[in-house]
């Protein structure tokens, strides 16, 4: 489903109709991360579908080329990036990359996760140095990535992906909540110190998508679960998330900054 706008218009058999219309992202050059599956994946057809530039970047080569091949077989603009996020070279020659395409970057959309849930006594160096790795030093190389290529004059978009962890005592879920926790910290001081340079920087919290990530950590009976007790009375889809990113790229969301969406069927509130 895309993010609708539209208008009225006069149609002889039913008088007035309302013509429905993507969200119009077509000068937006775009690059997320993690674009290979999940989130990142669907956020990568759908902002191709609103008519922008992607550059979609993952660590697996296989599904981030097969991402950019799908877009273009749906007549999308889309280019493919594979490479290891966490890394600030890695992260800076991508994106040096695709600015070469059109000239500059216009968004950067922060989405890359290695998804863990374990006991606290379980963690171990490894795995927490990688969630922390992607989850937070790459939302900064990011910021500095779009700081190097977008236009001063147009101005820049950033989206971080929050969870409502971040609200909630979810036990097993230490590393991943204070990756999360930093990333709403994160996009909350990026707000400030890059509004007066015209970088908008939001955050999308989406909860409870049965993506590839997801479903290694989460039963089908605690899926059932949430959907018997969000407000909402459904788990989340990949298209919220996505509608909800290209509504606060849109222009209607010109004046939203420092923003932690919640597309949760109210789970955060709950
Ligand atoms: N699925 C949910 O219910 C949910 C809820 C809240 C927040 N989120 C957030 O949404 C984002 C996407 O999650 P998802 O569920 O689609 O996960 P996913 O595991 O299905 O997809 C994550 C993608 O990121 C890529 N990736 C991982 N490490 C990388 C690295 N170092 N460099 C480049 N790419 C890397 C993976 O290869 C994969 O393609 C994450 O930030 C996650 O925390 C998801």
């Amino acid at each position: 489903m895309l993010t609708m706008s539209g208008f009225t218009a006069f149609n002889p058999t039913y008088k007035f109709i309302t013509v429905l219309m993507p969200t119009d992202l077509s000068n937006q050059i775009i690059l997320i991360t993690g674009a290979g599956r999940g989130l990142g994946q669907h956020a990568a057809h759908h902002l191709a579908k609103c008519g922008a530039i992607v550059g979609a970047a993952d660590i697996d080569p296989k599904t981030c080329q097969e991402t950019v091949a799908d877009i273009r077989r749906e007549g999308g603009k889309a280019y493919a990036y594979c490479g290891d996020m966490s890394d600030r070279d890695t992260y800076m020659e991508i994106a040096a990359r695709f600015a070469g395409v059109s000239g500059r970057i216009d968004c950067i959309i922060n989405n890359a996760m290695l998804l863990r849930y374990e006991p606290i006594a379980d963690i171990r160096t490894d795995v927490l140095d990688k969630m922390l790795a992607i989850g937070v030093n790459a939302v900064i190389w990011g910021a500095q990535a779009l700081l190097r290529h977008y236009d001063p004059e147009r101005g820049g978009n950033i989206i971080n992906m929050a969870s409502p962890v971040v609200h909630r005592g979810y036990p097993n879920t230490a590393v991943y909540s204070a990756v999360k926790g930093a990333v709403v910290a994160l996009t909350k001081v990026m707000a400030t110190e890059l509004g007066p340079r015209r970088i908008r920087v939001n955050a999308v919290s989406p909860a409870s998508v049965p993506t590839p990530g997801a479903i290694g950590m989460v039963s089908k009976e605690e899926y059932a679960r949430r959907a018997a007790t969000i407000p909402l009375r459904r788990i989340g889809r990949e298209e919220d998330n996505s509608n909800a990113i290209a509504f606060l790229l849109s222009d209607e969301a010109s004046f939203i900054n420092g923003e932690v969406l919640n597309v949760d069927g109210g789970a955060a509130i709950s």
